[in-house]
Formats: structure tokens, sequence, C-alpha cells
């Protein structure tokens, strides 16, 4: 905290001293930056001051001074909770601003309200950065993946410091310019919607696993750890594999089985559910992945339910080891078709709202210091370099080739699970949504029949131009 205030001084300044803004606010200095943070409560203040000691990080409880003491133009961060606090942040902020100053977002705040913050901000004279950060505290404090947007130019001057402070993959920093207004939160949704997929994934193979294939924590430490090795290897599936492992200090049991069957969420999984169904680009793993949280919370009605019907898994008829096989055939194959329907949304997005977004280097960013951060990356990464126009990531060759390798293992593991009454909705859709999106011809045209049978909506038909009516109930021969 300070008494005397210094002016002019501190490159970087943070609103909100909370785990993620401290954190990220002590990379910074780490990195030889001169940073401020100001939040009311002085206990983080001095946290930050404490934690900084030997770098150059001051800490303030008031707003004025904390604005004084940046040099100019001022880039200001913000990591509060998302929703109206940003904008209450924003009111008490612009008074204190000068023109050209930098306000950065760097929470999840939906990327409607980014855009009309963007808005506000601009005819106002000032700069504003919706900024996706992933990576939780860790990556704050030592190298997460950020997608900032907003204006191209403004975006120069925080560039060294975002650039210095983000994960590196083989040298290369994981944050690179999204695009304008609101496509830094509009990127990070979709991270978001991909790393619910995932987890929802993980999560029906832990099902299929203890309950098809009867094992214990301990098998499936040693499995998941196995398929981090390999071709599987990320970050969702190395933190998986540690859960197996867990014990409390001091308790012999698995954590895990102590945790109640109730997912919560703060609600990005949902916007980019909602959000694709608005753009007409469907993400069904991602939607599968929401409502299995939803409906995980029912557990009152889910008690009631197993009574009456039999649940009882006499555990899956097959070879466990030939299995395990097919299982991590399985999973790469869904994880690839989480990854293809958000890139599908984003490659929507960039159309329809102007975003430009360039999926290489969206690729390349979330190969380090993100939630969703994986092997794969790496070739989701070549697919959209070899081709930037590429409309969907089951369409390039280096990912068809793995798709057909592990095709088989998800048909059989789809089809031994349902047969034997284990839910794993995700793996189904995944495999449904592959499917359909091969299918030269969907049974769309019947869909069309029946909307003009019964609300002469018309259709079109094939090989000829123009819309058609038909006459379902009286015009055609009878047999
Ligand atoms: C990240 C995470 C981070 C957070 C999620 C959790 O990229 O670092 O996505 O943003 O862990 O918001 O989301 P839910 O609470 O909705 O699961």
């Amino acid at each position: 905290m300070t008494t005397n205030s210094p002016t002019n001084q501190y490159t970087f300044g943070m609103i909100g001293l909370g785990t993620m803004g401290r954190n990220l606010l002590l990379n910074m200095a780490d990195h030889d930056f001169a940073v401020a943070g100001y939040d009311k409560n002085p206990a983080q203040s001095e946290l930050l001051e404490k934690d900084g000691a030997g770098k150059i990080v001051k800490g303030f409880t008031e707003l004025e001074p904390f604005i004084k003491s940046l040099k100019t133009p001022r880039s200001i961060m913000m990591l509060v909770p998302a929703g109206k606090i940003v904008d209450s942040v924003i009111a008490e902020l612009v008074p204190l601003l000068d023109k050209g100053d930098i306000i950065i977002d760097g929470g999840n705040s939906h990327f409607t309200d980014t855009t009309r913050r963007d808005g506000e901000l601009a005819r106002q004279g000032f700069h504003f950065f919706g900024m996706g950060i992933s990576g939780g505290e860790e990556g704050a404090r030592h190298g997460p993946s950020m997608m900032p947007g907003g204006d191209k130019e403004a975006y120069q001057v925080v560039e060294p410091v975002l650039t210095a402070v983000s994960a590196k993959v083989n040298g290369d920093p994981c944050v690179t310019y999204i695009g304008p207004g609101a496509s830094g939160h509009f990127v990070k949704m979709v991270h978001n919607g991909i790393e619910y997929a995932i987890m929802q994934l993980l999560a029906e193979t832990y099902e299929v696993m203890r309950k098809g294939l009867k094992m214990s924590n301990a098998e499936m430490h040693d499995v998941f750890s196995g398929w981090n090795a390999g071709r599987l290897q990320s970050f969702l599936l190395e933190v998986t594999a540690d859960i197996f492992a867990y014990t409390e200090p001091g308790a012999s049991d698995i954590l895990l089985d102590g945790i109640k069957d109730e997912a919560k969420s703060k609600g990005t999984g949902k916007w980019t559910s909602q959000i694709a169904m608005d753009l007409v680009t469907p993400v069904s793993a991602i939607d599968s992945a929401v409502s299995m949280r939803d409906l995980s919370k029912y557990k009152t009605e889910r008690v009631e339910a197993s009574k009456l019907y039999d649940t009882e898994y006499a555990g899956l008829d097959v070879d466990k080891d030939a299995f395990l096989i097919e299982l991590e055939q399985a999973y790469y194959f869904a994880m690839i078709v989480a990854y293809a329907q958000g890139m599908h949304l984003l490659h929507s997005a960039s159309t329809q709202y102007g975003y430009d977004l360039n999926l290489e280097s969206i690729s390349k960013i979330w190969r380090g210091g993100c939630i969703i951060r994986s092997t794969f990356l790496e070739t989701m990464m070549e697919a959209y370099g070899t081709n930037p126009d590429l409309k969907h990531l089951l369409l390039s060759p280096a990912v068809s080739d793995i798709i057909n390798e592990t095709q088989p293992g998800i048909r059989s593991v789809v089809g031994a699970a349902v047969a034997s009454g284990i839910a794993l909705p995700t793996y189904a859709t995944a495999l449904s949504y592959f499917d359909a999106f091969r299918s030269a011809d969907m049974p769309a045209n019947l869909i069309q029949a029946q909307r003009d049978y019964f609300g002469a909506h018309t259709f079109e038909r094939i090989g000829q131009d123009g819309v058609f009516h038909a006459q379902w109930q009286g015009d055609q021969a009878q047999p």
C-alpha cells in the first residue's frame, strides 16, 4: 500500500488483486515490468506487495492514486467477476482516464457485453480490449494463453507485456492479436465450450471404465497416465490421471470417491451452445456436455429413477485389454470432433461477425498455457496452416487419416456401452455428428416434405430451380 503517491511510473496496472490478478501482475514483475495493482481490500494489496518483494510492484487501495501512478497512455487490466461489476468498475475508471488509455477486461465476460462496452468506450476516446485468459492460477503466474481482441493499433502498446508473460511453446508466445471488437472474448468462450466437451468425454470414459470394465481408481490412473504419454497427451488428461491417485494429507481414501456427483458451471459452455444455435453451426459435443452437467444437478430425481429402473451394470462382455485399445481410439476420435465443432463455430463467427479470425494462429496459441492444450493442436495448427480457408477441420486430409484410423474404436465402444446401459452421450453424439457430416445425402428431404405437408412451407426439387408446394393428400394417384 502507499501513502506517498508516485506519478507516471508504472507500465501496467491491474484492477482486482484476487488469485488471477495478483499472479498475472507478479508474472509481469518477473519480466522486469514495473507494475501497480488496485484492490479495495487492503489485505489483497498487502499480499501483492509481500509476494512481489524485491520486484517493482506497488499495491493501492484507492483508485485515483493508482491511476496517476501509471505511465501514459495507460494500460489497465480488470480481473474482476464478469457481469455488472465490470460495468461499475468502468464507470468509476472513466472519469480518471485520458483519451487514448487502454482498458483490458481479462475476465470471462459475455462477448455481447464486450461489444457494447467497446462501442461505448470508443465513443469516449478509450481503447477497450476483451481478452480471454486461460490457464488458471498456475497459468497466470507462470504463463497463460491469452486471446486479446480490440483495436489493432492499441495492441502494439500492450503487446510487449503480454508476449513476455504468456506461455511459450518452442519459443512461440501463446498470445496473438485475435481481431476487432469482442473477438477475443468470443474465442475464449469457444475455448471453454471445447473444454466442457473434453471434460465430459473424460467423465464418460471414467464411467465406461468403472461400470463397464469394473476398473479401480489405481487402474484408471495407470491407463490415463499411459494415454497421456502418447498421442492423446493433454493438460486435461494429465489432470484427470492425477485425480485418480489423489488422497488428502492424512487420508487413505481417494478424494474423488467422496465428491458429490453434481457439476457446477459459470456459463461459458452454455453461452457457446446458445450462440452456436444462433450462428446455425452445430456443436453437439458441447451441447451434450452442458446438458450432462445440468442433468447431474437432478440428484433426487436420479436416485428415485435408479430405484424404478434396473441399474445393475453387469459389466461389458469384452476382452479388457483389447477394449482399452478401442477406448483410446474412441477418445481420440471424439476429442477431435469436439475441437472440430468449436473451430467450425469460430469459422462461422469469423464471417458473420467480421472477426476475420486466423484459425492457425488460434490453434498455435492454444498449444500452451491454456486448459485445452494438447499434442493434437500441433496437427490442428498444421491443418489450418496448410489450408487457411479450411471450412471444417474434418475436411483436412491429416485429420481424416486419424479419424479413419480411430473410427472402428469409437463404433465398438459406443455400441458396447449402449448395449449394456452405460450413458456416454457425448461419445455417441460425436460419432453421429461425424456420420451425418460425412453423408452426401441426409434425410432432410423428408423434413422438407413433412413441413410442406402440414404447413405448406414449400420445398426445393433436385435439379429444378424454384420452390414447390404439393397437395400431399389430394394430388397423388392412389395405389
Ligand atoms: C480457463 C478456464 C477458466 C475456468 C472456467 C471454469 O481457461 O482457464 O476455462 O476460465 O476454469 O471458467 O468454467 P466453469 O466454472 O463454467 O466450469
